[in-house]
Formats: C-alpha cells, structure tokens, sequence
C-alpha cells in the first residue's frame, strides 16, 4: 500500500492553492497546462468542454501581438509552463519566473532544459539576463505595481517591449464579490512614471468574461450541492460537532455562501467590475 502520510513542508499560500487547483483540475480533465480565463469567440459555444480550446485561443491571441524582431522573452509567472512551450516551439528562446514551487516543477516536466525558471518572486529577480519582451499573462495582479515596472525595465534590452494580459478593476460603484486585479487607474498612472510608450491598448474583458459564468456554473451546480451535503452528512450524524462548527467558524461560513454561492460571481458583475486587457509598452531607447 502506497504511504499517504502527507508532510507540510512549507505554508502555502491560499492564491498558490487555488493555482494548484486549477491545474489538477485541468490536467485531469483536459490534460491542460493553462491557468488563465481563455479568450473566447462567438464560434467557441461556453461549455466547460471548449475551454481548452479558448484557453489556446487566449495564448494566440499574446502570441499574435509579440512585435517582429522579438528573439528572447522572459515569461513573468510562468504557471505549469503551457505558455512558454508554445513560444519555445516559435524558436522563441525563454526564460521563466515562478515563486510557486508546485507549478515551477510543473513547468520544468513539461519544459525540460529548454528554458531556465527562476523559482523566486519577481519582485525579487535577480539577473544580469536581458530580455527583448517580458510577457505577463495573467500574472500582473499579483505583482506589486510598485515594483513592477522598475524591475522589468532592468531586464530589458534597449528598445525592449513589455505584454500585460490582465484583468484590472475598474472605477465601478458598489461592492464586487470578484476580487483580484490592480485598480486600472492607478496602472495608466505607474506607466506614465517609466520611460514607456503604450503601442496597443485592447479590451479582451467580452472575450474572457465566459470564463466567469463557467465558474459560476460550477459553483451553483458542484459547489453549493456538495457544500451544502457536507453540511447535511455532519449535522445528522455529530449534531454536536456542527453546532460547534457553525458556532466557532460562523462569519467565515456566511463570506463563503455569500462569496461563492450567492450567484453574484457572474459575467456581467464581471463586466461591470472588472477590466480585462492585452497592454503592449515599448521601452524608450534613449
Ligand atoms: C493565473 S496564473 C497564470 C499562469 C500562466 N501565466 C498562464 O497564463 O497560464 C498566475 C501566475 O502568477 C504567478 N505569480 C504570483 N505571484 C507572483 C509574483 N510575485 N511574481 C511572479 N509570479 C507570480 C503564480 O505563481 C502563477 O504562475
């Protein structure tokens, strides 16, 4: 029999759990090694089925806007990988940063010696490698806006371009159960700081916004079913400990209902919320 004894090693953090979800969940159903939302196109019917397919829809869709003469590339937040081996399959040569540890040796599996992951923050590379374009798909929200720019400009080469593709929050009133996303205002402000220019500038948020209503799917017809016989199978069977439970984890129980089973996680609270875009910045060559 197989030891199943399991060794916290290290704390992991919630968002890293919730990545690590989505790739199991991915690789076992569709032996998929995307971690981002997809882009999809009114001939790709919404259904859990086609998401592979947007999801390589959505890497095309980066790809399509790398400029011409781009050699080498550094793929800020890598994930398990799926991104950088379409553009090492372009002769692209790359580069990749990953703080998690579970999908960096994900990635490696999948990319062999063709790239080098730097297993850190990028908030904390440190290299003497520059880079013709850094690409962050899907991966800027969680970098400090702060930093962000600092540090890429310091692994560019001259003339070097930079690929946002990411959701932002936008100035919309009232409260979003969709967290997530750096405030879009204050990004066009951090860019005027740098000695970038923005080239393209497009709204992809109709595009990915099905991914949404997906999620929502799952959660109403998946989540809430199953939370709610969990819920069931301990009441009925160690009444004591549910009262316990219920009494003791009262608040966080009530911001998961309302957090995920309230219905408000849905495309157009998506729409409305939230702002989701491919931003490319030339780097001033002077
Ligand atoms: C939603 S996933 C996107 C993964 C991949 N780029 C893709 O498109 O499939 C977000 C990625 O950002 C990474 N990440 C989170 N915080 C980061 C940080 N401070 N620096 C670099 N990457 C970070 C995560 O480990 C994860 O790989």
């Amino acid at each position: 029999m197989g030891d199943n004894t399991r060794v916290c090693r290290k704390p992991v953090d919630s968002k890293e759990v919730g990545l690590a979800f989505g790739l199991i969940f991915g690789k076992y159903f569709f032996n998929s090694h995307h971690l981002h939302y997809g882009y999809w196109t009114d001939d790709v019917p919404v259904s859990i089925t086609n998401l592979p397919r947007a999801q390589e829809q959505y890497s095309d869709f980066i790809i399509s806007h790398i400029p011409l003469g781009v050699k080498t590339i550094l793929d800020v937040g890598c994930g398990a990988g799926a991104l950088a081996r379409k553009l090492t399959g372009k002769q692209y040569r790359v580069d990749a940063v990953s703080p998690c540890a579970i999908l960096a040796a994900e990635a490696r599996s999948i990319l062999g010696d063709k790239c080098h992951i730097y297993e850190t923050k990028f908030e904390q590379l440190d290299t003497d490698k520059k880079y013709d374009l850094i690409i962050f798909s899907e991966s800027f929200q969680y970098i400090d806006i702060g930093r962000v720019f600092e540090q890429a400009l310091r692994f560019l080469n001259k003339g070097g371009h930079i690929l946002i593709c990411d959701f932002f929050k936008t100035e919309a009133k009232g409260e979003s159960s969709l967290g997530g996303g750096h405030r879009l205002t204050e990004f066009y402000e951090t860019l005027k700081r740098y000695p970038l220019i923005v080239a393209t500038d497009i709204d992809i948020t109709k595009q990915t916004a099905p991914n949404i209503a997906l999620v929502d799917d799952m959660l109403q017809n998946f989540g809430r079913p199953v939370w709610n016989l969990l819920f069931d199978y301990v009441g009925g069977r160690h009444p004591l400990l549910f009262k316990l439970i219920n009494w003791k984890l009262k608040k966080k129980i009530e911001k998961i209902n309302r957090k995920y089973f309230s219905g408000s996680r849905n495309s157009q609270n998506f729409q409305l919320f939230k702002s989701y875009r491919l931003v490319l910045c030339k780097s001033n060559p002077i």
